[in-house]
């Protein structure tokens, strides 16, 4: 996959590439990337690449033409661009599995308030946003865009580990332990020492359900859960109905 940055602070988002497994996908060749400063389209002696609103408010916002002349020195129109927004659509695992299956990628870092409209209208055809928070760069979503979407191309990372991580069948991870057995008083569950396969993949299973209904209920109604896998949620409800109501009793 090509991925092109356009940024105005490549100082951000060069690192990135530079380590880990990005590094090794760069040097597989399943990536290639190019980091473009929009400020070398500028004019004047400043380089001005944002000012200030029209009808007044906060901020800048970064001007139409040097970024539309980085758009077009690389052939933008046609291909899929990114711009990173909070008031974009929400990055999900779906939609990150189907930007994944792209051959290239453009993305623009907005930085400051925002991106004149207008170049929205004629280049981007993704606004994504990261969630439901602001953050002061555009830089740091687009990192977290690309690598939500980099590691689900084949021969980035062993298939194995994409299987039962958070969000595959609508599920959050199970739990995960390592040596040594016994840390600070706490020791590694029982079942997992035992080596017998089927208890451990029903122990995972009850924890993944366990973990959802605890941190993400919203995630259960759109979960692919199996006739065995409802039971099991209805057990687990059913031990923390008696505890809350033991609890209960215990306080009165
Ligand atoms: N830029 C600033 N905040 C953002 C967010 N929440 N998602 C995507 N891009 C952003």
């Amino acid at each position: 996959m090509k991925i092109t940055i356009l940024t105005l602070f490549p100082e951000m988002v060069e690192p990135f590439f530079l380590s880990s497994i990005m590094k090794r996908a760069v040097e597989k060749g399943i990536i290639e990337y190019r980091i473009i400063n929009f400020r070398d389209w500028a004019e004047g002696v400043h380089a001005k690449a944002d000012d200030i609103p029209y009808g007044g408010g906060a901020g800048m916002v970064i001007m139409p033409g040097p970024i539309s002349k980085a758009l077009d020195s690389i052939e933008a129109k046609g291909k899929r661009v990114v711009f990173p927004t909070p008031s974009g659509k929400l990055l999900t695992e779906d939609y990150a599995i189907s930007l994944s299956k792209e051959d290239e990628l453009v993305f623009i870092c907005g930085h400051y308030e925002g991106l004149d409209q207008r170049v929205i209208d004629e280049y981007v055809t993704d606004e994504i946003s990261i969630g439901d928070y602001v953050l002061s760069s555009g830089e740091t979503a687009t990192i977290v865009v690309i690598d939500a979407l980099y590691r689900l191309i084949d021969g980035v990372i062993a298939s194995e580990s994409l299987e039962d991580e958070s969000f595959s069948k609508g599920l959050l991870e199970y739990p995960q332990y390592t040596r040594p057995y016994r840390y600070c008083t706490k020791s590694v569950p029982d079942v997992l020492l035992t080596g017998h396969h089927s208890h451990i993949t029903q122990w995972r299973c009850d924890q993944r359900l366990a973990k959802t209904m605890q941190n993400r209920p919203d995630l259960l109604s759109d979960a692919s859960l199996s006739i065995e896998e409802r039971k099991r949620l209805l057990s687990i409800l059913d031990q923390d109905k008696r505890t809350c109501q033991r609890w209960i009793l215990s306080e009165l």
